[in-house]
């Protein structure tokens, strides 16, 4: 049985929640493997929008398992703060359709405090971040002071990992001039939310594979984007997690052979939010325009995307890097009405000629795209459901881009409601 894992294939915000829902139709269990509540994930269903943050995209369909795995970063009072919004537009969340990893770690208070201060002490060279709290509980997880969910059943190991976690946050905190973490308060929060978070706890890694050997589905759901990727991405302007298709497996205990098919979520043009380099940036009409026609802003922050011209090369490179066996392409229709549209085809840096992005950050600053310009089309695209639908310069414009990228269009999405998707392959398809 293949299980397929979905990828963006730039810096997020690809379309990937829509997505997932249409593929989590097809699957049994829906997982995340990394990210916390950065990820903003909108789904339209029948015309009701669904906002998502930590949650699985699949949770809104009856009868899937929704799982939160361990290379998630978990701040338990916003996932119950999702599940009452949800419970509020009649999603029924229980165990029965929800399972949190034992090994999980948290996200705590003193992680967005961390996040807040660093942001603030960094000034103009801040990475943007969300102010979730995502990089400082990361690095308590690999830094071997993280309290993980399995730690709150029992007081007494709550009790020596809280002792480690704020002999290392109290001193930080000083630093940078916050006060010390109220000890009482934080265990006493924590035992507070403990049974209820609990109550979702599994060895995610044994039920993922038990299901895998009964034949059951399982759809892989990513978050935030390759370009974002703790190593792979445009460092230190990331996330600090794994965005890449790997993660899939270290983040929820399932082998990589369990893998089928991994699948890239590609916007037809390019946008990025928060600080960094961007190749393809447009500060002019065209840029405006993208975001306009687009409604690029955060779903999280709020905050207005950048936006910028299709970035072949980048995409080429994350989908190597992620082995994407087919993308989903989205927004097409946001380019309707274009007289010229223009897509990256390589780099120029100090007159030397690039087919990929280099790593060092003094490059990646004077990096000049080269652009290849096609012709674009008038006749709106927004809901097409076959390629017949689609005009011909459309068309062009979408096999050039797998072309240039190396990888096959498996899905065609054109506009947020879920039916209005051409596919091409099933991802999963044996
Ligand atoms: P953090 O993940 O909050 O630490 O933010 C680090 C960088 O990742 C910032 O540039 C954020 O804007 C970006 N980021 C985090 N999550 C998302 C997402 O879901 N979509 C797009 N950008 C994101």
């Amino acid at each position: 049985m293949a299980n397929v894992v979905v990828v963006g294939a730039q810096w997020g915000d690809e379309g990937k929640g829509k997505i997932v829902d249409w593929l989590s139709e097809r699957a049994d269990v829906i997982a995340r493997f990394q990210g916390g509540h950065n990820a903003g994930h909108t789904l339209v269903i029948d015309g009701e929008v669904f906002k998502l943050s930590l949650l699985p995209s699949g949770i809104v369909r009856k009868g899937k398992m929704a799982v939160i795995g361990n290379g998630v970063v978990l701040d338990p009072w916003a996932l119950f703060t999702e599940i009452d919004k949800l419970a509020a537009q009649g999603v029924a969340i229980s165990p029965e359709n929800l399972m949190i990893a034992e090994n999980a770690p948290l996200i705590l208070p003193l992680h967005q405090d961390l996040d807040r201060l660093r942001e603030e002490a960094a000034g103009a060279s801040k990475i943007g971040t969300t102010g979730r709290g995502i990089g400082p509980a990361y690095e308590d997880k690999v830094g071997r002071r993280a309290i993980r969910v399995a730690d709150l059943g029992d007081e007494e190991t709550l009790d020596a990992r809280l002792d480690r976690l704020l002999a290392h946050h109290d001193p930080l905190r000083k630093g940078l001039g916050a006060e010390p973490i109220d000890r009482a308060e934080l265990r006493a929060k924590l035992l507070e939310i403990a049974p209820k978070l609990l109550a979702y706890a599994q060895p995610v890694w044994k039920v993922l594979n038990d299901d895998r050997r009964a034949g059951k589905r399982i759809l892989f759901e990513g978050a935030q984007g390759s370009l974002l990727d703790i190593d792979f991405g445009t460092y230190p302007y990331v996330t600090s997690s794994t965005t890449m298709s790997g993660m899939a497996s270290t983040g929820t205990g399932l082998g990589p052979s369990s893998i089928g098919f991994v699948l890239g979520i590609v916007k037809a043009y390019t946008t990025r939010v928060g600080s960094g380099p961007f190749p393809t940036e447009l500060d002019d009409a065209d840029g405006q325009r993208l975001g306009e026609r687009g409604h690029e802003f955060g779903t999280v922050t709020g905050r207005k995307r950048r936006c910028g011209w299709f970035d072949a090369v980048l995409v080429r490179q994350t989908c190597a890097i992620s082995g994407v066996n087919g993308i989903a392409l989205t927004k097409l229709d946001v380019l309707d009405g274009f007289d010229t549209l223009k897509i990256c085809v390589g780099y120029e840096i100090d007159g030397k000629k690039y087919d990929h992005l280099p790593t060092a950050a003094a490059l990646q600053a004077k990096v000049t795209p080269i652009y290849e310009e096609m012709e674009g089309w008038h006749e709106s695209t927004q809901g097409a459901r076959s390629w017949a639908q689609l005009p011909a310069a459309a068309i062009k414009y979408v096999r050039r881009i797998e072309e240039l990228i190396q990888c096959p269009v498996a899905l065609l999405s054109t506009s947020p409601e879920r039916d209005d998707t051409i596919l091409v392959t099933d991802p999963f398809a044996d």
